[in-house]
């Protein structure tokens, strides 16, 4: 008898393709060659910034200290360890974190997401009804991928040099007339992943505004997520300090998540949601629940311990090292590629550059990327099969603006660049090779 394959859902169809990213990646990682090949493409922290000794003595002070952290190998409760979520209520208010006070937290809550901030991110997928999601474009591939399998409709708005355009955001909503009923969510990232665009505070506050009125008119509060993953990596000092969103947020509509991805360790998972009392924050913590419990115990006591011993100096230590990264790969792009940049943005926050090139193609079937990924089928380029001339990798743009966006034509000549996990000579062979590519296309 015929037999047929696994019943899957709709998310289970759409999910049992990989994204166009991840495919991109795995085909790059499966023959990546150690010191030779160069990854500008994964979002991956620099090693040098991960604190290993100070990690290490976190998790021996955790387990030695039970009366403190009790029970640190056991489950914990859904909410996340009340070491934790104290430490970061201190680290935001004592170091006047956006220009958050003990009274913006007192009608708000912290909860510890099960698995980074990715893990938050995707619980709201599952507690909102489906529908319309507002966000910049470009946009946080990785999410709004995630956001469309599960059958949301992106909308995104086109952002400049401070953010999501608020002027287009408001005719946008204007032209959706009563489809705007429909809309569930607003997602924005303060320094945006692809671009590292910083969402300046006067754009902030008029988003609260905007989705405040928008509120009122539905006759439902709306909420508002500002993902701050990399909103403590500013490391450009003329860039104004950032204010936090929940500082503008009368309505109670504002969440903001934010990670310790960046700052301390990817591999601790630990992320967390700031947000407003009431069954929407509730129903994130039974979902945390229902995932996994909790974030790893252990994981959450030494992201604690090491929050209330000098994270101040560590987040100091990782923004000096990407500052000089930035200033560097900045002249180095300007000098090999300047002459075909028509815009560059990143550089003050993050570790992202989002280039536009003149005239120059960067999707996976461009000349450019064909160069970079020794794909053209020419030997004088390639080099020889079994020992082909160094890769290069980057995101093409076509896989960061959405796809029936404004910004589909130009997404065509546009690239994110990281300078976070390769050190800096590599990047500069890397861009020297793409100066070649851009010389070959
Ligand atoms: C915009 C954005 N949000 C969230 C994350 C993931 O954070 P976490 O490691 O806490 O899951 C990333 C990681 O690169 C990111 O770029």
């Amino acid at each position: 008898m015929k037999i047929c394959d696994v019943l899957l859902s709709e998310y289970g169809k759409a999910s049992s393709i990989p994204s166009p990213v991840n495919r991109l990646m795995t085909d790059f990682a499966v023959g990546f060659r150690d010191g030779r090949d160069i990854n500008l493409g994964v979002g991956y922290v620099n090693e040098r910034t991960i604190p290993h000794q100070q990690i290490q003595r976190a998790c021996e002070k955790v387990l030695a200290h039970r009366e403190k952290y009790r029970a640190a190998l056991n489950y914990g409760g859904a909410q996340g360890s009340p070491n934790l979520i104290e430490s970061l209520r201190r680290f935001h208010i004592e170091n006047k974190i956006g220009g958050i006070t003990e009274q913006t937290l007192n009608s708000r809550d912290i909860v510890i997401g099960a698995n980074g901030a990715t893990s938050l991110l995707e619980s709201v997928t599952h507690l909102l009804p489906a529908g319309i999601v507002l966000t910049a474009d470009p946009m946080y591939y990785i999410y709004c991928n995630d956001l469309e399998r599960k059958g949301f409709k992106v909308i995104a708005v086109p952002e400049d040099d401070e953010g999501l355009d608020t002027e287009c955001l408001k005719a946008k909503l204007s032209a959706l007339g009563d489809e705007s009923a429909g809309i569930r969510f607003f997602y924005v990232v303060t320094v945006n992943n692809p671009t590292c665009t910083i969402l300046s505070n006067n754009r902030k506050q008029e988003l609260v505004n905007i989705v405040t009125r928008l509120s009122y008119e539905t006759g439902r509060k709306i909420p508002l997520f500002f993902d701050n993953a990399y909103s403590d990596l500013v490391h450009d000092d003329t860039v104004e300090p950032l204010v936090s969103a929940l500082c503008y947020d009368e309505l109670g509509i504002v969440s903001e998540v934010g990670t310790l991805s960046k700052i301390l360790a990817p591999g601790l998972r630990i992320g967390y949601l700031i947000g407003p009392r009431g069954p929407f924050l509730n129903s994130i913590i039974q979902r945390t629940s229902d995932i996994g419990f909790s974030a790893p115990l252990i994981n959450q006591e030494i992201a604690s311990y090491l929050l209330d011993h000098g994270i101040e100096s560590q987040i100091e230590k990782v923004n000096n090292g990407y500052q000089q990264k930035a200033k560097q790969v900045k002249t180095w792009m300007e000098a090999l590629l300047g002459d075909n940049i028509q815009e560059c943005r990143g550089g003050s926050a993050g570790f992202y550059f989002y280039l536009t090139l003149a005239n120059i193609a960067t999707g996976a079937n461009s000349d450019f990327f064909k160069f970079l990924t020794r794909t053209t089928g020419q030997k004088v380029v390639d080099g020889p099969s079994d020992a082909q001339h160094p890769k290069v990798i980057y995101i093409p743009g076509e896989h960061c603006v959405h796809p029936n966006g404004d910004m589909v034509e130009v997404g065509k000549r546009q690239l994110r660049i990281s300078y976070g996990f390769e050190e800096l000579p590599q990047i500069h062979t890397a861009l020297k090779i793409m100066k070649s590519a851009i010389d070959y296309s």
